[in-house]
């Protein structure tokens, strides 16, 4: 395993869509080891494969309960809503408000290709909505509500 660099704020890398995962091989493998270490390391909770510069959709998420991995995930429900502060590895240093579903259900493969689903609540919704929207070029910062 090893600890990749992330992508930082105004690399156009961020805006681009990632591709499905069709092969689901050590190389995809390699990539989602990499990617946790790369997470823990920087204290996140959440990275896309698009941080460290790779164009698919893959996603790691660790709040705290355990790795979760996301090949090719979607959104099939949601629910509620959720505002409170939300940061990115990609802008150090930076957070804002952001209003989120408070429930969300997500479909999704492990990294043999098997489907299944996941639902999350809280801050593992925020989590998931924030990584599933990195893999199609969108940025929290674009959500950022001012202060009241
Ligand atoms: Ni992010």
């Amino acid at each position: 395993m090893a600890v990749r660099n992330i992508v930082k704020d105004g690399d156009p890398v961020l805006r681009k869509q990632s591709r499905l995962v069709e092969q689901f091989d050590e190389r995809l493998f390699t990539l989602l080891d990499d990617m946790r270490e790369t997470m823990h390391q920087a204290e996140g909770v959440g990275l896309a494969a698009v941080q460290v510069g790779v164009l698919r959709r893959v996603v790691v998420i660790d709040i705290g309960e355990g790795l979760i991995e996301l090949i090719n995930p979607v959104i099939t429900s949601q629910k509620g809503s959720q505002t409170d502060n939300e940061g990115c590895l990609s802008f150090p240093g930076e957070y804002g408000r952001v209003t989120r579903p408070n429930k969300v259900t997500v479909s999704a493969q492990d990294r043999h290709g098997n489907p299944f689903t996941i639902k999350g609540e809280g801050l593992l919704a925020r989590a998931f909505c924030h990584e599933i929207d990195h893999l199609d070029g969108k940025l929290y910062v674009d959500l950022v509500e001012p202060e009241r």
